[in-house]
């Protein structure tokens, strides 16, 4: 596949914090941030748009006391409209809402500028892009899940890469710099091809935190990982 992403657009290293060890969580976040993470993802689940509890707003503050990396809050959550406020005032920086959880996603994302934070649109591997074309100039970013959300390590979902590839040509088209993130499965093997299709900003938990050899060396094989493909 042809590589698509414009040299310009700037690759981030996002570790999603929920396959971190919470009993050793100040190190964690320590390790990572020596290997080069560029911010921190907390994934808030409400057991109702997926189908997992995990941790909520708080987390945010949690993380806030710990870092002074960019914290992004991903709203796995019905109404995430219900859920901007408090995630902006435990400190994130960047709120993702999923596209698929509110019928008001135009006032979501007004709702996230209006507080002064960066605002991001997430979309399950079904979801076609299309569906938020409208909104896409007033993004900082578009999360392309390629997992169904919900668990860390599961396995990646490779039609999405097409998904990628076809959002990245027509931002070029459109002259649009917007970042395309990736959040599930991504590991040293797929890593690649995720990159190659044009995504530029990389949410990895397993690789990171699962490594035998800590998290500071998963993510450095992450990154080394990105040319390997090329
Ligand atoms: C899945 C979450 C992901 C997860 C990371 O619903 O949004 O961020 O924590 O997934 P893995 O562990 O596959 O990198």
């Amino acid at each position: 596949m042809k590589e698509t992403t414009p040299n310009r657009i700037a690759n981030r290293w996002v570790p999603s914090i929920l396959a971190a060890d919470f009993g050793h969580l100040a190190e964690q976040v320590k390790a990572v941030e020596a290997a080069g993470a560029d911010r921190l993802q907390i994934d808030i689940m409400d057991g109702h748009f997926v189908p997992n509890i995990s941790m909520g707003p708080m987390f945010v503050g949690v993380l806030r006391k710990l870092t002074k990396l960019p914290l992004e809050a991903h709203l796995m959550v019905e109404r995430p409209e219900d859920w901007v406020g408090p995630v902006v005032d435990q400190g994130a920086d960047i709120v993702i809402a999923h596209a698929e959880a509110t019928p008001h996603l135009d006032r979501v994302v007004e709702q996230i500028s209006h507080a002064g934070r960066k605002p991001a649109v997430a979309l399950n591997p079904a979801t076609p892009w299309e569906e938020i074309e409208l909104l896409l100039p007033r993004l900082s970013m578009v999360l392309l899940m390629t997992v169904n959300p919900g668990f860390g390590g599961q396995s990646f979902i490779t039609y999405v890469t097409e998904k990628i590839a076809a959002l990245r040509a027509w931002l070029q088209q459109q002259n649009l710099e917007l970042d395309i993130e990736v959040d599930g499965g991504i590991d040293a093997g797929t890593l690649p091809l995720v990159a190659k299709a044009g995504a530029n900003v990389f949410v990895a938990g397993t690789a990171i935190f699962g490594h035998a050899r800590g998290a500071g060396q998963g993510l450095k094989e992450l990154q080394a990982s990105l040319h390997a493909g090329r």
